[in-house]
């Protein structure tokens, strides 16, 4: 009777909501998140509105998003196959969830999304979806339409006379998804993993060759594993990262050019910008260093892929989700104090990190004569940790 649609105000879920209103004969939400994408949403109310849309969401979600979502995964210092930051993937659950919430509050038993069949985000939108209401029923045209291709989708939207957005050079644009963690590019030249993207491809940060011939210093502090001020100015989750971010683009940081394997078996070619992010996780990682016992550091990076593999496939409301987040949320009660990070042309690299709660202990490590360690007693510990493999060797002879 009625659906929620996932709605950017770009073409394809343009298309998509005319599509829906055609086939199915009934009234269309639709729905607009603000999750810092860097886009006006005046343009998308407008578009809703001139397709005869009646009930128009519209949410700033950053706070949220970066609070609740960004946050709580980079505790974890989650990076998918070594490299990915997840920009993409841990947007997806909270799209889902207001999704659902308005699909509640305006009695819609249906919900729709604009991702293809071929992708990962239809997973991730429809995996959270099923496991906040598991009677939803789910429309992905992508996957049911006959438009199976983008030159009949741009046929249906001059027909339709929906605009069709064009770029810089008048050419179809990548496929592309943007929020405040990182924008990702995805499809055409980039089709063929042996060719380099063009520079000006590129939006949130400078051709490092262009990035300031002088290093600049930032320093970020933590408290319980999350940053809470960027050079002694506090600032609230979704400011710091967009802090964050434009430190880290005038610089040249966060670009990443990578062949992933997809949930649904295959690979595909992406480029990512996650300036700020890029910061954040070598700015987390320094402060760990100093405040994190090591049983508790490897156990945490062991499980760190696991969890970087949930939130890639799409199973963030999923019960060993929460398992890990309480673990590693655990991990982190410690985890304070302020780390020193030097920018310089396409590289973030920690310099200094201090904390009140500190492990480290120059009275142990020094190089100079000790109070407090008895290097004999490393001989037993050598001897004994060496018992099994003088035995192998034995066995050997
Ligand atoms: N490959 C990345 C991921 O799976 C980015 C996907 C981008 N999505 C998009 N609709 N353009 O997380
Ligand atoms: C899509 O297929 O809609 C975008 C790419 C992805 O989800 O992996």
């Amino acid at each position: 009777n009625k659906i929620v649609l996932a709605y950017s105000g770009g073409l394809d879920t343009s298309v998509i909501l005319r599509w829906l209103q055609e086939t199915y004969q009934c009234e269309v939400v639709t729905f607009t998140a603000d999750i810092g994408q860097g886009e006006e949403l005046a343009p998308a109310r407008a578009k809703a509105e001139m397709l005869g849309v009646k009930q128009i969401y519209m949410d700033d979600l950053r706070e949220e998003f970066v609070r609740d979502f960004v946050f709580p995964m980079f505790r974890a210092n989650a990076v998918y196959e070594g490299v990915y930051l997840l920009g993409t993937s841990i947007a997806r659950p909270l799209i889902a969830k207001r999704l659902i919430e308005i699909a509640n509050e305006t009695g819609a038993d249906a919900v729709s999304h604009g991702a293809t069949g071929k992708g990962n985000d239809q997973v991730r939108f429809e995996l959270s979806c099923y496991a906040l209401k598991p009677e939803i029923k789910v429309i992905a045209p992508w996957r049911t339409w006959d438009l199976n291709s983008r030159t009949k989708l741009l046929e249906y939207a001059e027909a339709h006379q929906i605009p069709i957005a064009r770029d810089k050079r008048g050419e179809a644009p990548y496929s592309t998804d943007a929020n405040l963690l990182h924008i990702s590019y995805e499809g055409k030249a980039l089709e063929d993993p042996w060719v380099e993207a063009d520079e000006d491809m590129y939006t949130r940060s400078v051709d490092p060759r262009k990035a300031p011939d002088e290093p600049e210093y930032v320093e970020i502090e933590f408290e319980k594993g999350d940053p809470i001020a960027v050079n002694g100015v506090a600032l609230s989750p979704a400011n710091l990262l967009a802090k964050l971010n434009e430190l880290g683009g005038k610089h040249g940081i966060g670009r990443l050019d990578l062949v992933e394997n997809r949930f649904v078996g295959m690979k595909s070619r992406g480029i990512y910008e996650t300036p700020g992010g890029t910061l954040l996780l070598a700015a987390h990682r320094g402060i760990e260093s100093i405040t994190l016992d090591r049983g508790a550091a490897h156990l945490k990076d062991e499980l760190m892929a696991r969890y970087a593999e949930l939130i890639y496939f799409g199973f963030w409301y999923s019960p060993e989700r929460e398992m890990l987040q309480a673990l590693i949320d655990k991990s982190q009660e410690f985890v304070g104090g302020t780390v020193r990070l030097k920018l310089f042309k396409g590289t973030a690299s920690v310099v200094g990190r201090k904390s009140p709660r500190s492990l480290y202990r120059q009275d142990y490590v020094t190089f100079e004569a000790d109070q407090v360690y008895n290097q004999q007693d490393a001989e037993g510990f050598i001897k004994l940790n060496a018992l099994r493999l003088r035995l192998a060797a034995l066995g050997r002879k």
